[in-house]
């Protein structure tokens, strides 16, 4: 009889996490329905133009498979620019859909949590300068108090920005998101300014609702210096770690933002972090390379003998989420796993990718780490940013022409997980073996 499992604690969180434009469809005023139509700026010039169809309504069967698969949370974002369509003018439709869809949730007994700002912002608040003036912090901050305003009745739990470290990254070094730029020093400041921007939207919302739980959902990446003992490979691993994960961490900690070529005092920070978003995917070698400047002289690789995702995009590697929760639960913030998950459209990986990951999770559970939840990365395929639909992130397979959702095996093993609140030998046995037999050595021999 094999009866051995992780069993986490009562009131445990568990969902899969979204974001507006990834899923909605029919976004025609955001800074990234201008950039899809860019040629070259997305793999096979994929559009959003339908993505989930959560526009259509398609978001009420979304959150029945939810439901059915024992979630009991569900991370979703709201679409600024849908909101606020010009400085200062509210769409009472768009409000009133986001209403729906929280009363939705609420009706299946699922907790929503909510992002504010999920990678994309009006087109019109980009010509203004975006995120690179502090003319962003009074904008930000004024559509949040709408928000809170509109929705707060229905939410507690708040993150104001997704990734606000990826968000840098990817618009400002990689120039993959828009506006496109490979300027380290914007990329700082674009950070810092938002940084002051979470603190406005923190304070806003408590201001609004005093049952108000924010944070925001930080993307932690494993850096490791790829020779151990070579000092290059360890100074760009450790200035990559310090800068791309730690930046805000460090300023909403101590109050001081620590920048390239200075640091910076930001008061109304500190302290503004009722729970971390642990966001965690993959980790990576780092090697001291003068051609990579703009990474600070790190060229990034995974391991000879890391298993790789169908894309080769992200390497299995769970210790880095134990890691990642011992480093952060040190702060003494609450936290959530407000993403995890791995590109896999045949469904090959992400069994054993999940359930090596959630196994880690207890692990830091029963370390006493504060994690409250986890949010996989995602129930259903979605518009994947600059690399389109070539990725398939979801538990459940979409067809895009059709809408028609098909579960993978892993939406069944994760409903499963959800619905005992644990990982059995016997369910780890049914959809990962391999994985059983190093989870649950005795058991699996037992049985
Ligand atoms: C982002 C998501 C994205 C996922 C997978 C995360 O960093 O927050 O929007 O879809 O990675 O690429």
């Amino acid at each position: 009889m094999i009866r051995a499992q992780f069993t986490f604690p009562r009131g445990f969180l568990w969902g899969t996490a979204s974001a507006a434009h990834q899923v909605e469809g029919g976004d025609a005023l955001s800074d990234w329905k201008a950039w899809e139509a860019e040629p070259g700026r997305v793999l096979g010039a994929h559009t959003s133009a339908r993505a989930c169809e959560w526009l259509q309504g398609r978001y009420i069967e979304d959150f029945d498979r939810a439901a059915a698969d024992g979630h009991n949370a569900q991370r979703l974002s709201v679409e600024w620019a849908r909101i606020e369509p010009e400085p200062g003018r509210w769409d009472a439709a768009a409000l009133q859909f986001y209403r729906a869809q929280l009363l939705a949730l609420r009706a299946r007994n699922i907790t929503p949590m909510v992002t504010l700002c999920h990678f994309t912002q009006p087109l019109w608040f980009m010509e203004r300068g975006g995120w690179e003036t502090p003319a962003c912090i009074p904008l930000f901050e004024r559509y949040v108090q709408k928000v809170a305003a509109e929705l707060g009745d229905l939410c507690s739990l708040w993150c104001t920005i997704n990734e606000p470290n990826a968000y840098m990254f990817a618009a400002y070094v990689a120039g993959v998101f828009p506006p496109g730029r490979h300027n380290l020093l914007l990329a700082q400041q674009v950070h810092l300014n938002q940084l002051r921007a979470h603190a406005a939207a923190y304070h806003a919302l408590h201001a609004a609702r005093p049952d108000a739980r924010v944070g925001w959902a930080q993307y932690l990446r494993g850096f490791e210096a790829a020779r151990p003992g070579f000092p290059p490979d360890r100074w760009a691993a450790h200035w990559q770690h310090q800068l791309f994960n730690m930046g805000w961490v460090n300023a909403v900690h101590s109050g001081r933002f620590r920048m390239l070529q200075r640091s910076v005092p930001v008061p109304e920070c500190r302290g503004t972090c009722d729970w971390l978003g642990v966001n965690y995917y993959t980790r990576d070698l780092v090697a001291f390379d003068l051609r990579h400047p703009l990474e600070l002289f790190g060229r990034r690789q995974f391991a000879p003998d890391d298993v790789l995702s169908e894309q080769g995009f992200i390497a299995s590697h769970p210790a880095g989420l134990f890691r990642a929760l011992g480093e952060m639960q040190k702060f003494g913030w609450p936290m959530f796993v407000t993403e995890n998950g791995v590109e896999d459209a045949p469904d090959n990986m992400r069994p054993a990718y999940l359930l090596e990951h959630l196994r880690a999770l207890w692990q830091a559970v029963c370390f006493n780490f504060p994690v409250h939840g986890y949010f996989h990365w995602s129930l259903v395929d979605n518009f994947e940013w600059e690399r389109g639909w070539t990725q398939r992130f979801g538990l459940y397979a979409l067809d895009v022409d059709t809408q028609v959702r098909t579960p993978r095996s892993s939406a069944k093993l994760y409903a499963e997980i959800c619905r005992a609140n644990a990982i059995s030998a016997e369910i780890a046995q049914r959809y990962a073996p391999p994985v059983a037999a190093s989870m649950f050595p005795g058991a699996v021999l037992a049985g």
